[in-house]
């Protein structure tokens, strides 16, 4: 699972499954530019990472910040390869008639307008390298309805849509795109979305996430971290526009307690 030699954006790479990512490309002999909303996050991880790692804030949701990224990446390690669209937002279940057009148009704007701006901008970049891929990080929710996470669902169906449109035009042009589509993942975003369940009475996210999981248990990050670097490798380069559930089996159907 050759990266070696590469230069890789991953934005997102403040965040656990982010910098998790980075750090398989680096394993992997790649070089990696962090970009992230949270200066100081991705400050610390690309520190880890030593030479390595540039470091990049940035807002995926603004057309100029992801221009200036992409460019500030190139400039930092002379070339572009890989890009691993990573970064997102998740807000708590709600009925959807209760969402707000704000917190609708917010979460649409990072992961659906952050998604098309990473892909239009790192596009002209892995082109004067004859090629590469992008991996966009989805969610299991990108493929079914769930109660309560209307907005998030729509955002991230968005996402594979545009994956699918750039694998279709991008492949004369010798660049795959893919994306992971992981199920509950024991990162912040998920601890921060239980907790608040928890104190709102609502659900113990955990236990019913086992309950619904075959193999009963959340992945981590290094297990989607590992896959976003296959993906990513010459090793999957017969795969583009294609869509990978990282998710125990949770979509593979219901379990036995839970039929009728
Ligand atoms: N954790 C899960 O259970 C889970 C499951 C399925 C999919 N995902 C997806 O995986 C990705 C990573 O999630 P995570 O669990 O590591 O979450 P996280 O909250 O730890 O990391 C997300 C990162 O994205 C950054 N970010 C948010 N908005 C941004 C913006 N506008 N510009 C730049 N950076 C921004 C945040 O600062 C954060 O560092 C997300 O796209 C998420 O939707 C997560």
């Amino acid at each position: 699972m050759s990266v070696q030699g590469k230069v890789a954006l991953v934005t997102g790479a403040a965040g656990e499954i982010g910098a998790a990512i980075a750090r398989q490309f680096v394993a992997g002999g790649a070089r990696v530019a962090l970009a992230d909303w949270n200066a100081d996050g991705v400050r610390e991880v690309a520190g880890q990472l030593g030479a390595a790692a540039s470091w990049h804030q940035c807002d995926v949701s603004d057309d100029r910040s992801m221009a200036e990224t992409v460019a500030a990446a190139e400039a930092a390690h002379g070339r572009l390869d890989i890009g691993a669209l990573n970064a997102g937002i998740a807000v708590p279940r709600k009925a959807l008639v209760d969402f707000d057009v704000e917190t609708f148009d917010r979460i649409m704007a990072v992961n659906a307008r952050g998604v098309f701006l990473g892909l239009k901008h790192v596009f002209p970049a892995i082109c004067r390298q004859g090629g590469g891929a992008v991996v966009v990080t989805a969610s299991t929710e990108a493929l079914r309805g769930n109660a309560g996470l209307a907005p998030y669902a729509a955002s991230k169906h968005a996402a594979v849509a545009l994956v699918k449109n750039a694998a279709i035009e991008w492949a004369e042009h010798n660049i795959r795109v893919n994306c992971v589509n992981p199920g509950p993942v024991d990162t912040a975003m998920m601890r921060a979305l239980e907790q608040k369940a928890i104190d709102a009475g609502t659900a113990d996210i955990r236990a019913r996430g086992a309950s619904i999981i075959p193999m009963k248990r959340f992945a981590s990050a290094d297990e989607i971290a590992k896959f976003v670097r296959f993906l990513a490798s010459d090793d999957a380069s017969y795969s583009t526009g294609a869509t990978y559930l990282l998710d125990g089996g949770m979509l593979a159907g219901k379990m036995a307690q839970e039929t009728l």
